[in-house]
């Protein structure tokens, strides 16, 4: 049963960070259209009122979501009247405007919205940088103490591992906790010529649950990504969209070969086509298996 989908608003970015998948794999297409919105809406939540089931929809993908505020809008209004149905945004905390966090905070009891920190301002800034190569930490931050004045708390946070970070693990946790962040997701960099090693993840993980809530550590058994720490949905849960089309997860977008729909298609002839991929062992990342070992489809 399909119970989680990501929806790709936009593939354009206000941003250059030196790891961006999307930039780096070349797969950057088209935008979705809003038509295609408008369906792929209707399809949610027509399979969420026939199998009683709760959704979460990822307003995320091959970009910045907020550059297509009007989609992210649509989205949040149309799918928010089914309770069962939750979704979440990531976004790079840049160029974020008062009437657009205003409804972010309208819509809190519907909508997560997460903030991409990769630690203090140096680690931070020698990635995530902008068009002309500038650091986006200071401006991030001016955006996280808008947030704060209209939540009361510091918003959750997508952090990006990479070696940089693992070397500085204590002082990045520190940066956190000190600075009065809770909920923090940490990403295994992928797609990227530096290799995280698992055992250096999970002590990572380990070490920031003594300081923060670390959504990976929860213990509820759970189906979205490996690179997140959680097990890897392909071929059981989860489902991405993108540019009209639909593919088992984000990695996968632009490959014709593993499209398994497009944006008119019901949910219930997806989950057909999803069903013919054979998922991998708990653990195990379905992407990697099929590049780094062999296809499994
Ligand atoms: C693809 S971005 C889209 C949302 C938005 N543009 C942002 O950066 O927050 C979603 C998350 O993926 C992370 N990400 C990008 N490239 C990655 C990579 N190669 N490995 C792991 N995570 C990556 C980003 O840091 C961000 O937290
Ligand atoms: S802000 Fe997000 S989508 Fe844009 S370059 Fe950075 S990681 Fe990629």
């Amino acid at each position: 049963m399909i119970d989680r989908c990501c929806i790709s608003v936009t593939e354009k970015c206000n941003l250059r960070c030196k790891y961006c998948h999307f930039a780096t794999a070349g797969r950057r297409s088209r935008d979705v259209t809003k038509d295609e919105i408008a369906s792929i809406v209707s399809s949610i939540r027509l399979y969420v009122s026939s199998h009683g089931t709760e959704f979460k929809v990822g307003i995320v993908g091959g970009g910045e979501p907020l550059i297509r505020f009007d989609m992210l809008q649509f989205i949040v209004e149309q799918l928010e009247t089914d309770s069962r149905i939750k979704m979440y945004t990531i976004s790079n905390g840049v160029d974020v405007d008062d009437a657009k966090l205003r409804f972010v905070w309208e819509h809190r009891n519907s909508l997560d919205y997460c903030i991409s920190i990769d630690g203090g301002e140096l680690l931070h800034d020698s990635n995530r940088i902008d068009v002309a190569g500038r650091g986006t930490f200071s401006k991030v931050m001016e955006t996280v103490q808008k947030y704060e004045e209209l939540f009361g708390h510091k918003p959750s946070v997508n952090c990006t591992v990479t070696p940089q970070l693992l070397a500085e693990k204590e002082q990045t946790i520190g940066f956190f906790a000190d600075n009065g962040f809770k909920k923090v997701t940490f990403s295994k960099l992928f797609d990227s010529d530096d290799k995280i090693l698992t055992g250096e993840f999970d002590a990572l993980l380990k070490e920031a649950s003594g300081h923060l809530e670390i959504r990976q550590l929860r213990k509820k058994k759970s189906y979205d990504c490996t690179q997140y720490g959680a097990l890897c949905g392909v071929g059981r849960t989860n489902i991405y969209y993108a540019s009209g089309l639909v593919y088992p997860c984000a990695r996968f977008a632009g490959m014709s070969d593993y499209c398994i729909g497009s944006a008119t298609d019901s949910l219930e002839s997806i989950e057909a086509n999803l069903k013919r991929i054979i998922p991998c062992e708990d653990g195990l990342c379905y992407y990697d298996q099929c590049f780094t070992k062999g296809a499994v489809q």
